[in-house]
């Protein structure tokens, strides 16, 4: 928002949290499980490292750097999610501090963490600037950032798009996926940063069908469930044909199977 309106971003947030609290998205979540473990060696992870994982989900990132023997924290604002994280991490006979939270106000001092990850979790938050000055405040000077951040262009960024021609979002709003570009991330990072390692990277998603994969995200991924909640059924149809043409145009099978290219930017920061 070019003029910030925090009671508007507050009541974003409150419907975005609700959005990614309905349906289970650790369903979608152990599909990318590649993409936590592969920024975890991006960052170079050290053991007994101090690790905060920002919108952790179900524990994707925090679990990937509890293997690797560091000591993490990870914080999401769905209890239901983070409940999922502890189960995970209870199996694995892993210790990992799971926390409800908001990443956009974390409750943590000033240089508390080592590391700061995020994967496809801080570019949601709406208060772009404000998530950007959380992750850096609680960052160690000398620390280091992660993220994985979709691109625009990514078929995640475009399905985005297609999902607003039905329900615009609220005006002004910073896309999520301007995380997910250079030009982005120096603004948001700013002077505080002394490097950024930005790394193009395409993570395979793999259905049976364009149909399976519709189906999977209208039964378990929130944020499009919430958008087939408050259409009607002939813009439901609409939205389900759009959908499915979008896969049809990412498909990289060669066959009726479905393997979605989503390029995204695995960025690594350094804290002044
Ligand atoms: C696409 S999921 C990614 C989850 C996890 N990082 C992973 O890689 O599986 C996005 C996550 O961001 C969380 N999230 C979005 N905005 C948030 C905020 N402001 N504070 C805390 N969590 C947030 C959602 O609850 C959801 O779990």
């Amino acid at each position: 928002m070019s003029e910030y309106n925090i009671e508007e971003l507050t009541a974003i947030k409150g419907r975005q949290q609700q959005a990614w609290a309905t349906g289970d998205f650790s369903r979608l979540a152990v599909k990318i499980i590649l993409v936590s473990e592969q920024l975890c060696e991006a960052v170079d992870l050290h053991p007994g490292q101090k690790v905060l994982d920002v919108a952790t989900g179900s524990g994707n990132t925090a679990l990937a750097a509890a293997r690797r023997e560091a000591d993490v924290t990870g914080v999401d604002y769905v209890e239901a999610l983070v409940e999922q994280g502890r189960l995970r991490a209870n199996t694995e006979r892993l210790k990992i501090t799971f926390q409800v939270g908001d990443a956009e106000d974390l409750r943590f001092p000033d240089a508390s963490f080592d590391v700061v990850l995020s994967t496809f979790g801080a570019m949601f938050a709406p208060y772009q600037e404000k998530t950007a000055q959380e992750l850096l405040r609680v960052c160690r000077p000398g620390g280091k950032i992660g993220m994985t951040n979709w691109t625009p262009d990514s078929v995640i960024g475009e399905m985005f798009k297609v999902i607003s021609r039905y329900v615009p979002p609220p005006p002004n709003l910073k896309p999520p996926t301007l995380w997910g570009t250079e030009v982005g991330l120096r603004e948001l990072f700013g002077n505080k940063i002394s490097s950024l390692q930005i790394t193009k990277r395409t993570f395979m998603f793999r259905f049976r069908s364009a149909e399976q994969w519709l189906d999977f995200h209208r039964t378990y991924f929130g944020p499009i469930m919430k958008v087939y909640e408050i259409l009607d059924k002939d813009k439901q149809q609409r939205l389900s044909q759009d959908l499915l043409t979008l896969a049809g145009r990412y498909n990289r099978s060669g066959d009726t199977t479905v393997i979605l290219p989503g390029d995204y930017l695995e960025v690594v920061a350094v804290k002044r």
